[in-house]
């Protein structure tokens, strides 16, 4: 620790003399900074985050240059939480800048950094280790990146965590069961190449928005789904690859706004209890292998805008789905209904499906 800020004051002094020397041709004597130490390791931070960058097409970080880090662009200061009379780097926002580069471990200096947004760049590598370090951070977003390796398991050491978002980026392998033990509001982890099922304490978690389609993830939708009732209004379970079907108690997530379970091969029934989801405003099961009747309890939904069940086996849906103000139900087995399957296929589909037994679908 004392090496390391030695370290740090003695690039801090380097950084301040090749800053006066750039405008020594103005100014003899330039006023000196207060050299707030905790601005003094935000300013080693960034400097190292600027050389680790190989792309800045937008010149997004070309007014990265001296000890007033609290002017770069994209970076926000506010008083530290602790010391109100010190500024500190609060927030990081290069949504959209198209950078490329690494994130240095230099990175885990930003002690006080609440918001970490990077979307939109072309970011590689992995999350640095000494991210650990940033216990005040708030938001983790990293969406539309070029990251890989496994799951970032750092964030599982971020006490503050609420938000977190790493969709569109090479991520691959387990998608650990720990991340559904954390304090989190929102958790989106879509199109990346993560390969194994959801973990069975999916409904451990406490976020209401939960998205993680397009991945290889398999299986089939934990039973603890249901437990996530008080807190769950959005989750998207589109292309997965999962199997089984949706139970009888999917009906107690009373506070579901939008339900998407599209592109999967889910069979059976529609379970009646989706009917008592009050709430429910877009329902997607588009392009699955489910089959029966679709229950009137569902399209009666007070506030469904907008219901998609093609591509899928239906052989009879209720009147009041026809009434709903958005639905496609194309693509099926509903006699007297536009663009239908086969009598042939529908005939086959319901003379050989075995694999979506009534016992494991009907029990609640
Ligand atoms: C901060 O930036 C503004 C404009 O971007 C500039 O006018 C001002 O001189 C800068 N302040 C310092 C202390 O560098
Ligand atoms: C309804 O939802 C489907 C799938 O989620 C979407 O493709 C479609 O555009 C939506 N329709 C309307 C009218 O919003």
């Amino acid at each position: 620790m004392k090496n390391s800020s030695n370290i740090s004051l003695a690039l801090w002094v380097v950084i301040t003399i090749i800053f006066f020397f750039s405008k020594s041709h103005q100014q003899i004597f330039p006023p000196l900074p207060i050299p707030n130490p905790r601005l003094i390791k935000a300013c080693i931070a960034l400097q190292a985050w600027k050389l680790a960058m190989t792309s800045d097409p937008n010149k997004f970080t070309a007014n990265w240059n001296g000890p007033d880090v609290c002017n770069y662009t994209g970076v926000y200061c506010a008083a530290a939480p602790d010391d109100p009379l010190k500024l500190t780097v609060a927030g990081i926002d290069l949504n959209h800048a198209n950078i490329a580069g690494f994130l240095p471990e230099e990175l885990g200096l930003l002690k006080d950094l609440a918001l970490f947004h990077l979307n939109s760049n072309r970011f590689y590598g992995t999350i640095p280790a000494s991210v650990i370090h940033l216990h005040l951070l708030y938001e983790l977003d990293v969406s539309n990146n070029q990251f890989s390796g496994p799951f970032p398991c750092v964030v599982f050491d971020l006490p503050s965590l609420k938000y977190l978002d790493i969709r569109f980026n090479e991520f691959h392998g387990d998608i650990p069961k720990e991340v559904f033990e954390l304090e989190l509001d929102a958790l989106f982890l879509n199109d990346n190449k993560f390969d194994s099922p959801l973990p069975e304490n999916l409904g451990n978690s406490p976020v209401s928005v939960f998205v993680i389609a397009n991945n290889n993830a398999g299986g089939s939708i934990p039973p603890s789904l249901a437990k996530m009732a008080g807190t769950l209004e959005e989750i998207v379970l589109s292309n997965l690859g999962l199997t089984g079907c949706l139970r009888q108690d999917i009906g107690t997530l009373k506070g579901l706004k939008v339900l998407d379970v599209s592109f999967n091969k889910l069979c059976g029934p529609l379970p009646e209890s989706m009917g008592e989801l009050r709430n429910l405003e877009q329902l997607s099961v588009a392009h699955n292998k489910l089959s029966g009747q679709v229950p009137e309890s569902i399209c009666s939904l007070p506030n469904l805008d907008n219901f998609t069940y093609s591509f899928n086996y239906f052989s009879s849906e209720s009147s009041a789905c026809l009434r709903l103000p958005a639905k496609d139900d194309s693509r099926n087995c509903i006699p007297g209904r536009p663009l239908q399957r086969s009598p042939e296929e529908c005939r086959y589909f319901y003379t050989h499906q075995s694999n979506c037994g009534a016992n494991t679908c009907s029990r609640s």
